[in-house]
């Protein structure tokens, strides 16, 4: 890693609407297995993140679903930095910021922020809410015009708190008004992308909307981009323009939002929407329940990784992986890694397993 290597801050080259803004190119994040007792030694490895290109345009929201384990919060915590990849390259505004240091990273930290899953333990309960969310303007010596707390009460009107309630302390909040003080946290430093892994999971499924249409509003009104981490495919529908689906490491399908949920190609976000409560209840599409557990991702299954739970898998899918891809019948920027897609109809999909 090149101690050379400088970043500026992207003001005056900022990505406009449509632009790439951070593009992701063969990352892999590889966890090392240890075993032995004295003599520790490598024995195998978690592909937790293995190969994943994807890119998130400025302003815009970009879904990343999949089941537990398939690796989202660890590509998250890849794109933040908190992780350093194992390999591939993270380009963020024209910037290749892979390897790069604290120091290096320092003019674009402010840029690329987190929210967390847990409104609970993700803030200090022994810090007023105004300590909590002026604290990145501390820590960066970020002083705005009118002073840090008047900076504060007007994040915590954004994101509808009261602004008087800036010396309360997080267990005097809801849950929905913690993660609302973790969103306002992540806003102080005006980031231009934000990781969101999971913000709304850990909610009441009643509140879950409210925080999400707080989002939607930022992201209009302060143009920020997202990359918005969730299980399922419910939540990511009316917030993300495009959708990513990952499977035990990889990207299987991506698509935008329209082209994916109406015309799915690989099975497994077939499946994952089989799960997603229809609006519709005359709705007829064949419903596909997915059976048994993620395979670990230590000892991954060869050629595509879904086989060992597709009901379509044949001899080819064990030995060759399929490449992520656009399919002829796809709009563009749809891609599917299938060796025997569906069709695009979900009503004509095959029998369940
Ligand atoms: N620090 C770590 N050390 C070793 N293995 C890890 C580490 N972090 C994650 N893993 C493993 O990497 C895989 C991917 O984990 P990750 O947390 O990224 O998945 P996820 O898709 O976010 O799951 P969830 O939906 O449960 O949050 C899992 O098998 C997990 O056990
Ligand atoms: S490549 Fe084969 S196993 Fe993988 S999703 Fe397609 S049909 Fe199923
Ligand atoms: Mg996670």
């Amino acid at each position: 890693m090149s101690n050379e290597l400088t970043l500026d801050k992207t003001d005056g080259h900022t990505p406009t609407i449509g632009e790439p803004l951070l593009q992701l190119s063969g990352l892999q994040k590889h966890f090392p297995v240890m075993d032995g007792f004295l003599f520790k030694r490598q024995v195998g490895a978690v592909h937790a993140v293995d190969g994943v290109d994807l890119t998130v345009h400025a302003n815009e929201s970009v879904g990343l679903v999949g089941e537990s384990g398939c690796g989202k919060s660890t590509l998250g915590r890849l794109v933040t930095r908190l992780y350093e990849p194992t390999a591939g390259t993270i380009t963020y505004a024209g910037q290749d910021i892979s390897h790069a240091g604290r120091k290096q990273l320092a003019p674009i930290r402010s840029e690329i922020q987190m929210i967390f899953q847990d409104p609970y333990s993700s803030l200090n309960p022994r810090q007023t809410v105004g300590a909590i969310i002026g604290a990145p303007m501390e820590i960066n010596g970020i002083n705005p015009p009118g002073g840090i707390q008047k900076k504060v009460q007007e994040l915590l009107e954004t994101v509808g708190l009261n602004p008087e309630h800036y010396n309360r302390f997080p267990h005097e909040f809801s849950g929905g008004q913690r993660q609302r003080i973790g969103v306002a946290r992540a806003l102080s430093l005006s980031p231009k992308l934000i990781v969101a892994d999971e913000p709304v999971s850990a909610l009441d499924v009643s509140i879950q909307a409210q925080v999400v249409n707080l989002l939607q509003q930022l992201q209009k009104d302060l143009g920020i981009a997202f990359l918005f981490i969730a299980h399922d495919l419910a939540i990511v529908r009316h917030f993300s323009q495009r959708v990513a689906v990952m499977y035990l490491g990889k990207i299987v399908e991506i698509a935008d939002r329209q082209s994916l949920y109406e015309s799915p190609r690989h099975p497994y976000t077939h499946a994952l929407l089989s799960a997603v409560p229809e609006a519709d209840p005359d709705d007829d599409r064949e419903r596909i329940r997915l059976v048994g557990d993620v395979p670990s991702p230590i000892n991954p299954p060869s050629g595509c990784r879904f086989r060992t739970r597709c009901w379509k898998a044949q001899e080819k899918c064990a030995t060759e992986e399929p490449p992520l891809v656009q399919l002829s019948g796809n709009l563009d920027g749809h891609l599917t890694a299938c060796h025997f897609p569906e069709d695009g109809g979900l009503a004509a999909a095959p029998a369940a397993v």
